[in-house]
């Protein structure tokens, strides 16, 4: 299972990439703005600036919403640097921008996915990544992990490859029940990855090993 993180935070990626575990990096435009980051110029250097700290995918949002505009602004992105995966949203012309990036060997996030069949048609586009989101599910009382597990079930049937993303991550459970289903990936903010660390009977435990340790010595 890779483990993303969903920030265009640098301090934070370069956090998540110190711990080892990092395999790649979700941003989208609210969270390039959330970082004070706007204007074309601005955005494309953060995403080479995110490239240099990561080993592995960074996804770069296009904003345009036709099919020519996402060609076009999806390839400006993919030679920015090749760790980048275009992410293209779950639209009609996103579906046929999908299908043009994998017929020329560019990687693809297919985004805002909410159903099972949104996720088979992105896969059969050759999407490289679909990224259903989960605790945007889970907010209007629709169980946001009924659908990783739909998905699970339909790309095992047919063996596609695209790769399920579970983004809209909420918290640790989340992550787990995400590894329990089978999805390929999350991709989490870093308070969430972080929150695996913890158990209270690892520091009692350690706590109790190095003060009879110190008895000792
Ligand atoms: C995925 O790539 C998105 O950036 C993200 O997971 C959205 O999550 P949110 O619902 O917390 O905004």
């Amino acid at each position: 299972m890779k483990f993303f993180v969903d920030t265009a935070n640098l301090d934070q990626i370069r956090e998540a990439q110190d711990l080892g575990v990092l395999d790649g990096v979700t941003t989208n435009p609210s969270l390039m703005a959330k970082e004070g980051i706007t204007g074309a110029k601005n955005i494309l250097q953060h995403y080479v600036d995110i490239c240099n700290i990561v080993d592995g995918d960074v996804s770069a949002e296009v904003i345009a919403t036709d099919y020519e505009g996402m060609v076009k602004e999806g390839k400006e992105l993919a030679a920015l640097h090749d760790q980048i995966v275009v992410k293209l949203p779950m639209i009609k012309d996103g579906i046929k921008a999908a299908k043009h990036f994998n017929d020329i060997g560019i990687k693809t996030n297919v985004t805002l996915i909410f159903s099972a069949g949104q996720a088979l048609l992105a896969a059969k586009a050759g999407a490289t990544y679909v990224s259903p989101f989960l605790g945007r599910l889970d907010d209007v009382s629709t169980d946001g992990l009924s659908l990783i597990a739909e998905i699970r079930q339909i790309y095992d049937n047919y063996g596609f490859e695209t790769q399920i993303l579970a983004a809209s991550i909420r918290h640790t459970m989340h992550i787990i029940d995400c590894a329990k289903i089978g999805a390929d990936v999350i991709t989490s903010p870093l308070s969430s990855i972080n929150g695996l660390l913890k158990h209270p009977l690892t520091d009692i435990g350690l706590e109790k090993f190095l003060a009879d340790y110190k008895k000792g010595n």
